[in-house]
Parts: structure tokens; sequence; C-alpha cells
């Protein structure tokens, strides 16, 4: 049997958490990088899947859980209840200055402490956003239009009118898919670029 689809289960998040890290380095494996293997999952999966369950989800194959796609409705609800709930523990855990300063564990750790805020004329235009990440072993079989499309519909059900992402300028592989399925560049920064379409 190939790869299928489903929600997202609690359990899951240390696969979730080992996926981020492996495609962590602008879609290639970011393991080596970081002194500490859970601070990118800790930005970039622990908060969705704790605040938003029901918009995650996974493709799993007879080795286990190797992509997913995590999304919310409303960007700023979403930051205010990471404010509330999941960066206050996080930021006692991981004082700024317990990593080299400007090492890619210190560049998280001050996410950590000052999440930047998404901008308002994205959020006012497209209120949701996604990550989605597949290991090497799932990319180009069709996954990740298939993994988007669960969350679209999940999305647009929660209400959501339309999505946006951010991702690196390095990461051309991700621009070329999200290009194809309908993604338009809407805001840029000086390495990244925020990426929207409507539901
Ligand atoms: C980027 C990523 C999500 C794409 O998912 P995928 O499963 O590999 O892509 P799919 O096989 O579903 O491709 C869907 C369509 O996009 C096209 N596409 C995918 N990658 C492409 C590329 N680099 N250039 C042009 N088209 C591309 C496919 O040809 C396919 O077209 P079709 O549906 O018309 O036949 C996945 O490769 C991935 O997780 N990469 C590593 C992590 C990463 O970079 N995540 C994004 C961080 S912002």
């Amino acid at each position: 049997m190939g790869p299928t689809i489903r929600a997202f289960r609690p359990g899951d998040e240390p696969a979730l958490y080992d996926i981020c890290l492996r495609t962590g380095a602008s879609g290639e494996d970011a393991t080596g990088e970081y002194r500490d293997p859970n601070l990118l999952g800790a930005v970039f999966v622990g908060p969705y899947v704790r605040l938003a369950p029901s918009l995650a989800f996974v493709g799993e194959d007879e080795s286990g859980v190797a992509g997913y796609v995590l999304g919310v409705p409303d960007t700023r609800r979403f930051e205010k209840a990471c404010e509330r709930e999941w960066w206050p523990p996080l930021r006692a855990r991981y004082p700024l200055g317990t990593f080299p300063p400007n090492s890619p564990d210190d560049q998280m750790l001050r996410l950590i402490h000052a999440p930047p805020e998404a901008s308002e004329d994205v959020v006012e235009r497209y209120p949701a956003h996604l990550h989605i990440d597949l290991l090497p072993r799932l990319q180009g079989r069709g996954y990740g239009r298939r993994l988007l499309g669960t969350l679209f519909t999940a999305l647009a059900e929660a209400g959501a009118p339309a999505v946006h992402l951010g991702v690196g300028l390095a990461n051309t592989n991700a621009i070329a898919f999200y290009e194809h399925v309908g993604f338009t560049v809407v805001h840029r920064y000086e390495e990244s670029q925020i990426m929207a379409r409507p539901l």
C-alpha cells in the first residue's frame, strides 16, 4: 500500500519535530546546524499542533510519518494565543544567551523571545497561514499537493478566505512548487518572501 494522508494524532509530535529539522535548511537536512534538535520544531511545529490540532495533517508510509502540513485560520488570533500559551514556558527554558551569538540556535531563541508579527497588509487579505514539509522519500510524488488540498478544505471550513506562507529565497524548489499550485508573491523581505492565494 502506498503512503496515506491522515489527520494529526497526539503522539505524532516527535516525528513532526524530526521532519522539521530534516527539511530545515532551505528544504535540506539541518541536523548538523543546530546544537539543540528541538528548537526548529518548537517554533514551526509545536504551537500549531498544540493550538490548532484539527488543522494538522500528515503523510505516512510503512516506515512512519514522512510529511506534514500545519495551518491556522486566523494568524492574528494565533499570534495572541502563542503569546499566552506557547512562548512563556519556552522563554523560561531557553533564556537568551544560551547559545553563541548569531548561531542557528541563537537565531531560533530570538524568534522565541521576540516573534515577528505578520504584516498587516498580508493578514487583512490572507488571514490564514501554513507550513508544509515532506521528507525526501515522500517528495515529488504529489503528496505536497494533496496535503495542501486537504488543509485548504479544512481552512475554508474554518471560515478562512485566503492563506499565506513565508519561504526563504534560497528555497527555490519550494518557491517553484508554491507558484505551480497557485501562490503569488505578496510581500518581500531581505531573505524571504510571503506568498499567498485564495482558498
Ligand atoms: C516543497 C514541497 C512541499 C513540495 O511537495 P512535493 O510533494 O514534493 O510536490 P508535489 O509532488 O506534490 O508537486 C505538486 C506539483 O508541483 C510541481 N512541482 C513540485 N516541485 C516543483 C519544482 N521544484 N519546480 C516546479 N514545479 C514543481 C510538481 O511538478 C507537481 O505538478 P503537477 O501536480 O501539476 O503534476 C516538498 O518538496 C518539501 O517538503 N520539500 C522540503 C521542505 C520544504 O522546502 N518545505 C517548504 C518550506 S517553506
